[in-house]
C-alpha cells in the first residue's frame, strides 16, 4: 500500500520537525531526516506501519537495526554504533538511497511489524527524585511502582541505578543529569519500592537477543554513554528479573493491580513516553480511568510525556529560552483533601540529559 500525497506531506513535515527540534544532539539523524523528508520513496517505506507508528523514530530504528545485523554497506561508516566515524556529508543522501533500495523489502517488513520501544533508563535520573517527592507528599516511604508501557522493564531498576559518580558500584549504570535552576526535589524520605511491575502489550524479553537488538537500534548511533548504560541495564535486568507482564489492555489492568496491594503501600502508576502512542479515544479512556482511580483510592499517577501532550491542567513556569524546545513534562496527579490535584514536577530532556525541577 502506497502513501497518499497527503500522507507523504504529513510525514515530510514530521521528519523536518524531528530534524529541527528533536535531535539537535545527533547530527547523523538530523541530516538523515532532512534527506528522507525530501524523498517520497524513502518516506514510502513507512507505508505499512500503523498510523501511530508512522514516525521518524521507527524509520531510523529500522535502518539502524539492519546495519546492526551486520550487513556490509558504506552507510555503516556513518554509524559510530557500527564502528563508523564518518561525519554526515554530501555523499550521505546517495548512500542512504542506495541502502534503502537494496534492503527495501526487509526495511518495509521491519517498519510494518516493529514499533518504537526505546527503553531509556536515562529517564530514571528524574524518576528517582520524583519518587522522593511522591514519598514526601504522601508521608509514606513505602511505594509500589506500576510502569505502564514498560518495554523491557529497564526503568523498574530505578532504585538500584547510580545517580552519583562517587558511587563506585561496578557494572551499575550511572545516570547523570544536569539540573537547571534553583529548585530541587526533596531528598527525604528515601522511597522504598516494596513492589514493582511493568505492563506492556508487547513487552521485550531481555533474554531475547533479537528483541534486545531492536531496542539497541532504537538508540541514537552516536551517543556512546547511552549505549553503555543500556547494555549495563540489560545485564542487570537479566540478573534481577524485574517482573514484566504482557497485557493487551494495560488501562484495564491498572485497577486490579492497585486492589492487589497490601495496605500501607502507596501505589504509583507511572508512564514515560507511552501515551503519545495511544489513539485519541484510548488516551481519553486511560486518563479518565487513572484519574478516577486516584480520586477513589489515593493512588498517585506520575506521567512523563512530551510537552505537547498534557494529561491534566498544570501550571508551568515559562520554559527557559536556553533549554531545547523538545522536552518531557513530569506531571503528578494525586488526591489532596479529597480533591484531585495535577502538579507539574519537572521538565526534562527526553533521555534525562538535563532537568529542571518546577514542583513546589
Ligand atoms: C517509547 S517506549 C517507552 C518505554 C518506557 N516507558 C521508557 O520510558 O523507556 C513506548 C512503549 O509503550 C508501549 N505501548 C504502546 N502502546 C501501548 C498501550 N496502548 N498501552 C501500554 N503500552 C503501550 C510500547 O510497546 C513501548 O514499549
Amino acid at each position: 500500500m502506497d502513501l497518499t500525497p497527503a500522507d507523504t506531506g504529513r510525514l515530510a513535515a514530521l521528519f523536518r520537525h524531528f530534524a529541527n527540534v528533536e535531535c539537535p544532539e545527533e547530527p547523523l539523524y538530523e541530516a538523515l531526516c532532512r534527506i528522507v523528508a525530501d524523498d517520497p520513496a524513502l518516506l514510502g517505506l513507512l507505508s505499512g506501519a500503523s498510523p501511530e507508528q508512522q514516525r521518524p523514530n521507527l524509520w531510523l530504528a529500522a535502518v539502524h537495526d539492519s546495519l546492526l545485523s551486520g550487513v556490509t554497506h558504506p552507510l555503516a561508516a556513518y554509524y559510530p554504533s557500527c564502528g563508523g566515524d564518518r561525519a554526515p556529508d554530501a555523499a550521505l543522501a546517495s548512500c542512504v538511497r542506495e541502502f534503502a533500495a537494496q534492503h527495501a523489502a526487509a526495511l518495509r517488513e521491519l517498519m510494518r511489524t516493529r514499533s518504537t520501544q526505546t527503553n531509556e533508563i536515562g529517564r530514571c535520573a528524574v524518576l528517582w527524585p520524583a519518587l522522593h517527592a511522591l514519598a514526601a507528599r504522601s508521608g509514606r516511604a513505602e511505594l509500589a511502582l506500576l510502569d505502564v508501557g514498560t518495554s523491557a522493564g529497564l526503568n523498574l531498576g530505578v532504585d538500584v541505578y547510580r545517580y552519583d559518580a562517587a558511587d563506585a558500584r561496578p557494572g551499575v549504570p550511572l545516570l547523570s543529569c544536569e539540573w537547571q535552576g534553583e529548585r530541587r526535589a526533596p531528598t527525604t524520605p528515601t522511597p522504598k519500592l516494596v513492589q514493582r511491575l511493568g505492563l506492556d502489550p508487547a513487552p521485550v524479553t531481555v533474554d531475547d537477543e533479537r528483541a534486545v537488538r531492536w531496542l539497541r537500534a532504537c538508540l541514537w548511533p552516536s551517543d556512546t554513554a547511552r549505549a553503555t548504560r543500556f547494555e549495563q541495564a540489560v545485564q542487570m535486568a537479566r540478573a534481577r528479573r524485574w517482573p514484566v507482564r504482557r497485557e493487551a489492555d494495560c488501562t484495564a489492568a491498572v485497577e486490579p493491580w492497585v486492589a492487589s496491594l497490601p495496605s500501607g503501600v502507596r501505589p504509583v502508576i507511572f508512564n514515560s513516553w507511552v501515551l503519545t502512542y495511544f489513539e485519541r479515544p484510548a488516551l481519553q479512556r486511560h486518563i479518565e480511568t487513572v484519574t478516577e482511580l486516584v480520586r477513589r483510592t489515593g493512588a498517585m499517577w506520575l506521567s512523563a510525556e512530551s510537552s505537547a501532550l498534557r494529561v491534566g491542567p498544570v501550571e508551568l513556569p515559562p520554559p527557559r529560552p536556553d533549554l531545547p524546545k523538545a522536552h518531557s513534562v513530569w506531571t503528578l496527579c494525586h488526591r489532596v483533601g479529597g480533591e484531585l490535584r495535577f502538579e507539574a514536577l519537572a521538565r526534562s530532556h527526553a533521555h534525562g540529559r538535563w532537568a529542571e525541577w518546577v514542583g513546589a
